[in-house]
């Protein structure tokens, strides 16, 4: 099963695979999903495996999905939360990846700083799997462009408008999957909320080559002319608490409201990652309205979370 190039392989962000292996990923979840709704729940394909699951921060969708895909991959699933584990008493970070690299056959890890996440691969045996960081968030990219497809039919060419915070770390994600498949990424933001200059540089450099459109624009009702997809995260990420005010203040005009949608024009659907702040990125009509995809593109990560582990564990 599988591209042999994957195996073994880190998934920090998905700057590092090609838009071949991003697609074929999608495929196979795809594929899994087909499977699981045809009546094969269980496909154990790592069978006798024990994956590890390491939270740094709050998790209701990744960690009940990933604990959901590794049973029905036949493998068991070990949480640890970061703070119970003696990294939390000061034990490196180093040391903790030698170790459970003795034990697990990958280890997904939600962390606050990215630099973690690159010390826990360079010091693992074992792949390494980033479940959101400050910089990136890729398992939920995988997913979201699984739902674009099964939504829209396909993906290049398709205009996703991401309103509200540019720095935010869903939105890295999207902006690095849509420039490498093609898409037309218009991103409304303030200006002090501009994406990670380290993220820009690996997507201009995928846009030239797929031909993508990527946009960083300030006007929420410019961006969100003629769009696929109108995607919003929250404006307050998990550990963002101290800027909480200053960040409301600047992101005020970006709700994703009727008004905003009504300027989208009638082929939009409507994303977010969830978990959703209702009454502030987006209003109760929006997310609960006929246009939201936002359960679907949940149920989307117990999917893409089987074809990542079947594809990365060696
Ligand atoms: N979208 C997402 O990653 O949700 P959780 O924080 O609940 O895992
Ligand atoms: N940007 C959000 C995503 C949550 C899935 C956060 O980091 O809190």
């Amino acid at each position: 099963m599988g591209l042999r190039g994957l195996r073994g392989r880190h998934l920090l962000w998905l700057a590092d695979f090609t838009p071949e292996e991003i697609t074929y990923i999608v495929d196979m979840a795809l594929d899994f999903k087909r499977r699981f709704y045809a009546g094969e729940k269980i496909i154990p394909v790592l069978r006798g495996r024990s994956i590890g699951l390491l939270f740094e921060k709050p998790s209701t969708r990744t960690r009940v999905s990933l604990e959901v895909a590794v049973y029905q991959l036949g493998a068991q699933p070990i949480y640890m939360s970061w703070r119970e584990l003696q990294l939390g008493r000061g034990e490196t970070v180093a040391d903790t990846a030698r170790v459970l690299s003795r034990y697990l056959d990958a280890l997904v890890a939600r962390v606050r700083r990215h630099s973690d996440l690159e010390e826990l691969a360079r010091y693992s045996t074992i792949p390494v799997i980033n479940g959101l960081s400050d910089l990136t968030h890729p398992l939920q990219a995988l997913a979201d462009v699984m739902t674009i497809r099964e939504k829209l039919g396909r993906v290049k060419g398709v205009k996703l408008s991401f309103i509200g915070d540019g720095s935010d770390n869903v939105l890295h994600s999207l902006l690095i999957v849509g420039a490498k498949l093609g898409m037309h990424v218009t991103v409304a933001t303030p200006p002090q909320l501009q994406p990670h200059p380290k993220v820009m540089k690996v997507v201009e450099e995928a846009a030239r080559e797929s031909g993508a459109v990527i946009e960083i624009i300030e006007d929420p009702i410019e961006a969100v002319r003629g769009a696929d997809v109108v995607y919003t995260d929250v404006w307050v990420s998990m550990g963002q608490e101290d800027v909480a005010e200053e960040k409301i203040k600047l992101l005020k005009r970006y709700q994703v409201n009727s008004k905003l949608m009504d300027a989208a024009g009638d082929k939009a659907i409507f994303m977010h990652c969830l978990p959703a702040k209702r009454g502030q990125e987006v209003t109760d009509d929006v997310i609960d309205g006929p246009r939201s995809v936002v359960w679907d593109q949940a149920e989307n990560r117990l999917h893409t979370h089987k074809a990542v582990l079947a594809l990365l564990i060696p």
